[in-house]
C-alpha cells in the first residue's frame, strides 16, 4: 500500500512562469516523502528559477537541453520519459499546453511529455486573459480528453498586476493530486465522513472550554482517502491544516453544531456515507448556558454548570442497528501509560457505542504531534497495534483494516 507508492520516479517539468520558484516547493514536498524526483526545465524556466535551485533540492542532474552530454550517450530524454511513473508540469505556460496539445517536440520537457506512457499532471498558471482565451481552453479540453490531469489555477491576485483565475494551484494541491494519481484508487465510489479537530464550548462571547486536539490525525485520515479514491467529506473544528479541494470540508465550532453537521449526513437514505469515522474530541460537555455578555471578575470564585453534549458515535451506533450502515469508527484516548487499561477501554467503547472499529491511543502519544501510536480493536475481535510512526501512515493502516470490515 502506501508504502510503496511512495518510493516513486516522478519527472518534475518547469516552464518559464513567475511562479516557477513554487516548483522548488512541490519538488521537497515530493523528495521529503520519499519520490525519486528529475527536473527538467525550459529555456524560459531558467530565467526564473536555476538548475542549481532544483538540482540542490532533489539530489539529481536537472535537464535544460537536448546538447548534454547525457542525450550525446543517449540516455537523455527518452531514457527520462521511460523513467518516469508520473510527469508534472507544473507551473505550464500557455505556451507549453498549447504545445503539448499540439503534439511539439522541440523542447526535452515537451519530448518526454510525447515520449512517455506514464501518467500526467498539469497545473496551469498565467494572466487570467490568457487562461479564459477560447483557445487555451480547447488545448487545456484537448489534454484532458487525452487523460491528463489537470489541477487547476487558484483564483487571486496575479504577479501580472490582473485578478483573477491564473495563479499555480498551491504545492501542497498538486503534491496530493500527483500522490492521487500514482496510488491505487482502493477506496473509489466509497463516501467516508471523517470528523476531527477539537469542538469549543462557549462559557460567554470571548471565552469557551475547549481541547489540545490540532485534527491532525482526521486530516491524515481525509487525505489519505482522498488519495486512495473515497470521496471525502471532513467536519471539523477550529484547525490550521490544509487539504486538497477535492476534499468537501465542513468547519463547526461546537458540539452541538457538530451534531447536526454528522446526523445531516445520515439523513437521506440515497445520499448515506458508506463509512464515518469520528476523529473529533468533542467535548462531553458544555455550559448549561453561554453568558450573553462577558463574564465579569467580581466574585471570588465562579461555579459553571456544564450539561452534557450528544454523543455522535454512539447515536450513530443505534441509527446502524436497522440500517447496517455507514461502518463506524470511533477513537478512545486515554492517559497514562498502561496499555491493559487503554485496550479495556477501547473495546468497551467498541461495544458500547456499538461501532465497527475502535482506535485506541494515549493522549501522550498524540495530541497535536505528527506521529501517533495506536490499537486498532474491531468488531470481528481482531487486535493490531500500530507502532509509532507518521499520522498519515497510521491513517493508511486504519483505512486497510476498515477495508477488512467491507
Ligand atoms: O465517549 P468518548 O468521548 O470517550 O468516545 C470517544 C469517541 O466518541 C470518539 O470517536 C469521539 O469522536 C466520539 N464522541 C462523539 N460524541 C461525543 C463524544 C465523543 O461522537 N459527544
Amino acid at each position: 500500500m502506501s508504502e510503496k507508492t511512495e518510493k516513486r520516479n516522478v519527472v518534475l517539468g518547469i516552464t518559464g512562469s513567475i511562479a516557477a520558484y513554487k516548483a522548488a516547493e512541490l519538488a521537497r514536498l515530493l523528495v521529503t516523502r520519499g519520490f525519486d524526483v528529475r527536473c527538467i526545465m525550459t529555456e524560459c524556466a531558467q530565467q526564473f528559477i536555476t538548475s542549481t535551485t532544483m538540482q540542490a533540492v532533489t539530489g539529481r542532474a536537472v535537464a535544460t537541453n537536448f546538447w548534454e552530454e547525457s542525450e550525446a550517450a543517449g540516455i537523455g530524454h527518452i531514457q527520462l520519459a521511460d523513467w518516469a511513473e508520473a510527469l508534472v508540469v507544473a507551473p505550464a505556460t500557455a505556451d507549453s499546453i498549447a504545445k503539448m496539445a499540439a503534439g511539439f517536440a522541440d523542447s526535452p520537457l515537451l519530448a518526454v511529455a510525447l515520449a512517455t506512457r506514464a501518467p500526467i499532471v498539469v497545473a496551469p498558471a498565467m494572466n487570467v486573459n490568457m487562461l479564459t482565451h477560447p483557445k487555451t481552453q480547447e488545448n487545456l479540453e484537448i489534454l484532458r480528453a487525452r487523460g491528463v490531469h489537470i489541477v487547476d489555477p487558484d483564483e487571486g491576485a496575479l504577479a501580472c498586476g490582473w485578478n483573477g483565475a491564473g495563479r499555480l494551484a498551491e504545492p501542497t494541491e498538486i503534491f496530493e493530486r500527483v500522490r492521487n494519481v500514482l496510488s491505487a484508487q482502493d477506496f473509489a465510489g466509497r463516501r467516508i465522513v471523517i470528523t476531527t479537530g477539537p469542538t469549543r464550548e462557549a462559557l460567554d462571547p470571548v471565552r469557551f472550554i475547549s481541547n489540545r486536539s490540532s485534527g491532525k490525525m482526521g486530516a491524515a485520515l481525509a487525505r489519505e482517502a482522498y488519495r486512495r479514491g473515497a470521496q471525502v467529506h471532513l467536519i471539523h473544528g477550529p484547525i490550521h491544516e490544509q487539504l486538497p479541494r477535492a476534499i468537501k470540508c465542513q468547519e463547526v465550532v461546537s458540539a452541538e453544531e457538530m451534531h447536526r453537521a454528522v446526523m445531516a449526513t445520515v439523513a437521506s437514505k440515497s445520499s448515506m456515507p458508506d463509512i464515518v469515522v469520528m476523529a473529533a474530541a468533542v467535548a462531553d460537555y458544555r455550559p448549561s448556558e453561554a453568558a450573553q455578555e462577558k463574564i465579569k471578575k467580581t466574585e471570588k470564585s465562579l461555579n459553571i454548570k456544564l450539561v452534557q453534549n450528544p454523543d455522535i458515535l454512539h447515536e450513530l451506533g443505534q441509527l446502524k442497528r436497522d440500517e447496517r450502515k455507514p461502518l463506524l469508527v470511533g477513537f478512545a484516548v486515554e492517559t497514562g501509560e498502561e496499555i491493559e487499561n487503554l485496550l479495556g477501554q477501547t473495546r468497551a467503547k467498541l461495544k458500547h457505542k456499538n461501532a465497527d472499529m475502535i482506535v485506541g491511543n494515549f493522549a501522550h502519544d498524540a495530541f497535536d504531534l505528527d506521529t501517533n501510536r495506536v490499537w486498532l480493536v474491531d468488531r470481528n475481535g481482531r487486535q493490531q497495534e500500530v507502532a509509532t510512526t507518521d499520522k498519515w501512515r497510521v491513517a493508511n493502516k486504519i483505512l486497510d483494516a476498515i477495508l477488512t470490515l467491507g
